[in-house]
């Protein structure tokens, strides 16, 4: 059996980049794997290493978690549950900053660049974030952590804390893998496409977010730069634009990009557009209507108590084995 594990942080909306760069590959996996065991997560410990607004906060875990769940994670198939419920993920994170250097920590493109943006007050967690993440993986012997483009570096220092650990203290860690798509791994900003896709983002036509209202998603697909050619064709570097939107068609539809070049072969972008819209939102559809059900839903709560539960049982078994390896505390039987 392999055991997989992933996490995204409950920090507001969830935009089309989290979903098929990250959801929609955890249900395919969910689906296509046989013989694992698959944990996902909300990182609200992860959340907090910028300042959050506790109310908006308590209400965007929940949202996130109806959003797994509408999206097509079967909690039969996957125990989610929430990062803080299991206190372990915190006790293993102060340790694994016990053996993580500051260097190491300091050289993470994610913590420069979020140092950056948060000038007034970075957090000691938003440095020792990354040791966090390697709690999370640590703690379950997780083989397989499927994430986006943009987590590889966290994945290689949690590979190396592994390792590390192992050698200093004997045999404790699985070394975990990386798992990522390789279509959806970065879809780009609607209205800069030589930047990330990102909920941040200060200008709302950037993002299409999964609970967006349907016109909305419309115009902002409308809406997206593009270039003054008109040919629907995949280039990266010289149409960064089209381009982009063409990724989202291919995640979509499973049409590679020849696919679409000749399906378009002698339109133009707006009928192109037109299309993609309608793809995006029969897709969008179902899944906002899910939500509705699930989020004010006892379901929900008993989904959530039941990933508690069964991180938690694991969660233990593994602290109580690198509390003896640490030599910290008195022996546990
Ligand atoms: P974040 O929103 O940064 O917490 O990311 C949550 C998950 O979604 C991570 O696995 C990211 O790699 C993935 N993700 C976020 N934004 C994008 C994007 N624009 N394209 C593809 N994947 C993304
Ligand atoms: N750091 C990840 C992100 O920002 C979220 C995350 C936290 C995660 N812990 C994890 C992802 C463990 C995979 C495994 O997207």
């Amino acid at each position: 059996m392999k055991r997989l594990l992933s996490g995204i942080q409950p920090t507001g909306i969830i935009t089309l980049g989290n979903y098929l760069g990250a959801i929609k590959n955890f249900v395919k996996l969910q689906n296509e794997l046989e013989d694992i065991d698959f944990l996902v997560f909300i990182a609200d410990l992860h959340a907090i290493t910028i300042p959050q607004d506790p109310q908006a906060l308590r209400k965007n875990i929940k949202s996130l978690a109806a959003v797994y769940i509408a999206c097509g994670l079967d909690p039969s198939k996957v125990h989610l549950f929430i990062q803080s419920e299991v206190l372990e993920h915190a006790e293993l994170g102060y340790m694994m900053q016990c053996i993580g250097g500051i260097g190491e920590l300091e050289r993470m493109t994610q913590y420069k660049d979020k140092k950056k943006r948060h000038v007034e007050g970075v957090t000691t967690a938003l440095l020792t974030y990354p040791c966090l993440m390697a709690a999370d993986i640590l703690l379950y012997d997780t083989n397989i952590v499927p994430v986006g483009e943009d987590q590889k570096q966290h994945l290689e220092l949690t590979r190396d804390l592994a390792i590390r650990f192992n050698s200093k203290f004997g045999d404790t860690f699985v070394v975990p893998e990386p798992y990522i798509a390789d279509k959806g791994a970065r879809i780009m900003s609607l209205i800069d496409p030589t930047k990330k896709m990102s909920k941040s983002d200060p200008n709302h036509k950037a993002y299409i977010g999964i609970l967006d209202d349907i016109n909305q998603i419309k115009n902002k697909i409308k809406g997206a730069v593009t270039d003054l050619d008109g040919t629907v064709k995949y280039d990266e570097e010289n149409k960064p634009g089209i381009s982009n939107l063409m990724s989202i068609y291919s995640c979509m539809t499973g049409l590679s990009y020849e696919d679409i070049e000749a399906k378009y072969n002698g339109k133009g972008y707006a009928e192109f557009k037109t299309d993609l819209a309608e793809i995006v939102i029969n897709e969008i559809k179902p899944i906002q209507e899910k939500y509705n059900e699930l989020i004010n839903s006892k379901e929900l709560d008993e989904i959530l108590d039941n990933g508690r539960d069964y991180a938690t049982y694991l969660a233990r078994k593994k602290m109580a084995k690198v509390r003896n390896r640490f030599g910290i505390g008195r022996k546990i039987k």
